[in-house]
């Protein structure tokens, strides 16, 4: 493992310490080429050439990719004081997301952070429960036996559903469209498999005045909906509010946001809560549809519910639990996030200028075999053998490392450290309702073992993730005594 000294036992910040070697980019491109052509490949097999902190460009801005835990757990956790999102997410992401939690810096994030958090405590989680289960419902509703559903497409109007409705609660009736639209638009033009997508947001293409039309409609909407809130009479505070819109208005009726800031959140939620979450269920169900061991492991444990899972119960199943926690290893929906050292720092030994880029890839560690037996396979039995009753065990498998015995930041698919994805409880709660919902109703077969996937703005799929479905009439049945039997 890489020397993980922190800036602090450094003193001055290692002056001696060596700078990582140099890229081998091309002039003025720098290695645009090969992110490009397949960003995941190029980061593990740059960081397998040189190990925990590997260098490249990106045309002329150094960027430093970190692969270490223990460095990672500085940058996010001990030492995030010295860093800061910095120039290059905002170059991408600042039309759409302006001052909004996700871009703010310094004490104008501190504050919307401190004014947002009621909104995703557990109990104001708890709440939207029932709409994750009634759209898991409604996304099966059209599912017969036999048929190939895409379950990306399933997933991603799921996850649009959902969310939209715990960031408006009942307006949404009014503005599904409106919504649904913009959310399009966003995907459409952060979709870096369209080549358009490189193109500035300025450049008229078709896709960009689409784009900013929809936004402005986006934006128009919320600040009509706001206005009518404020006549109505907000929430007395953020934690007493029904949905997402109404947590923003109460924490900008106490001050802590201003109002671009206040419409820049919610189309934050919509950005950041939408596509990722849709991404992880998707994952979870190809995951489970290539392994019926699994599956019916899991469908043993939400079976047994007497009605539709709730909150409280389907955190309370560690191989349904283990099942998707394990699909955000393999595939984590945020393949690489950034930071900007605001000051010379030292990481793996190296001295790393004020100003780069350093990059943290969750889809690097989580397929480092130094943490991760098989790492390229999905074994969810890898999170439940160090369980020392052995109940929860699926399988025998119980080689690798257990939990307990990674480093901390060996798995980080939501972040980390006060910075860490705010809508981390709402998201897990989201994909183990969802995928309770379904296994409870059908019985998932892959139809591609293997997923193919490519770097977006997410860690999006190549194509349709197919799997078949069969009706479970016969077989497993739901919310009485019958239980799993047999082969499914
Ligand atoms: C499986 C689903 C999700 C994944 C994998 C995910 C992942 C992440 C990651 C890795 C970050 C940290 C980025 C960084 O430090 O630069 C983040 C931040 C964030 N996420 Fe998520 N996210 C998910 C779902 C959601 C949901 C459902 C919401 C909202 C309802 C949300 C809202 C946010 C926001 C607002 C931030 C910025 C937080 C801050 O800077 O204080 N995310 N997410």
């Amino acid at each position: 493992m890489s020397d993980t000294s922190s800036r602090s036992d450094d003193g001055e910040n290692s002056p001696g310490a060596a700078c990582p070697p140099d890229p081998d980019g091309l002039p003025v491109l720098g290695n645009v080429h090969a992110l490009a052509a397949d960003a995941l490949e190029f980061y593990e097999r740059r960081a397998a050439e040189r190990g925990g902190v590997a260098r490249y460009d990106v045309f002329d801005t150094e960027s430093y990719l970190l692969t270490d835990p223990d460095a990672i757990r500085r940058v996010l956790v001990d030492e995030h004081a010295c860093y800061v999102k910095g120039e290059m997410p905002r170059e991408q992401l600042g039309n759409l997301l302006g001052d909004g939690l996700f871009l703010a810096e310094g004490t104008r994030w501190r504050e919307q952070r401190t004014a947002m958090r009621s909104a995703f405590f557990r109990e104001r989680v708890d709440e939207y429960g029932d709409a994750m289960v009634e759209h898991a419902q409604g996304a099966a509703a059209d599912w017969d036996d036999g048929d190939v559903v895409d379950v990306h497409e399933a997933a991603t109007e799921y996850a649009f559903a959902v969310l939209a409705e715990s960031l408006l609660g009942d307006d949404i009736e009014r503005e599904r469209e409106t919504v649904r639209a913009a959310a399009a638009s966003i995907t459409e033009r952060f979709d870096m498999r369209r080549l358009t997508s490189f193109l500035p947001e300025w450049i008229p293409t078709p896709a960009n005045r689409r784009y900013r039309r929809r936004l402005d409609a986006l934006r128009g909407a919320i600040e009509d909906l706001v206005a009518e809130r404020r006549a109505a009479g907000p929430p007395a505070d953020p934690g007493s509010a029904d949905d997402l819109l109404g947590t923003l208005v109460a924490a900008a009726e106490l001050g802590a946001l201003d109002d671009d800031e206040l419409v820049d959140n919610a189309v934050t939620f919509l950005f950041a809560g939408h596509e990722t979450s849709a991404l992880g269920l998707s994952y979870t169900l190809h995951a489970l549809a290539t392994r019926p061991d699994v599956q019916d492991r899991v469908r043993e444990e939400v079976a047994a519910f007497d009605d539709d899972p709730t909150p409280a119960e389907v955190r309370d199943c560690p191989a349904l639990t283990a099942a998707v926690d394990e699909a955000l290893r393999l595939y984590p929906p945020v393949h690489t996030f950034f930071r900007e050292p605001t000051e010379p720092v030292t990481l793996g030994g190296y001295r790393i200028p004020a100003g780069v880029v350093v990059s943290l890839s969750p889809w690097v560690v989580h397929r480092d075999d130094r943490w991760w037996d098989e790492p390229e396979t999905y074994r969810p039995e890898r999170w439940l053998h160090e369980s020392s009753s052995g109940e929860v065990s699926v399988g025998d498998d119980t080689s690798g490392p257990a939990v307990g015995e990674r480093p901390e930041y060996a798995y980080f698919p939501f972040g980390g450290g006060p910075r860490h994805c705010i809508g981390m409880r709402f998201a897990r709660q989201e994909l183990r309702l969802a995928t309770a919902t379904l296994l409870r109703r059908v019985r998932l077969e892959a139809v591609d073992e293997d997923l193919t996937l490519r770097a977006s703005a997410n860690t999006r799929p190549a194509g349709p993730v197919r799997v078949r479905i069969h009706e479970l009439d016969g077989e497993t049945a739901t919310g009485d005594d019958r239980v799993a039997t047999g082969d499914a």
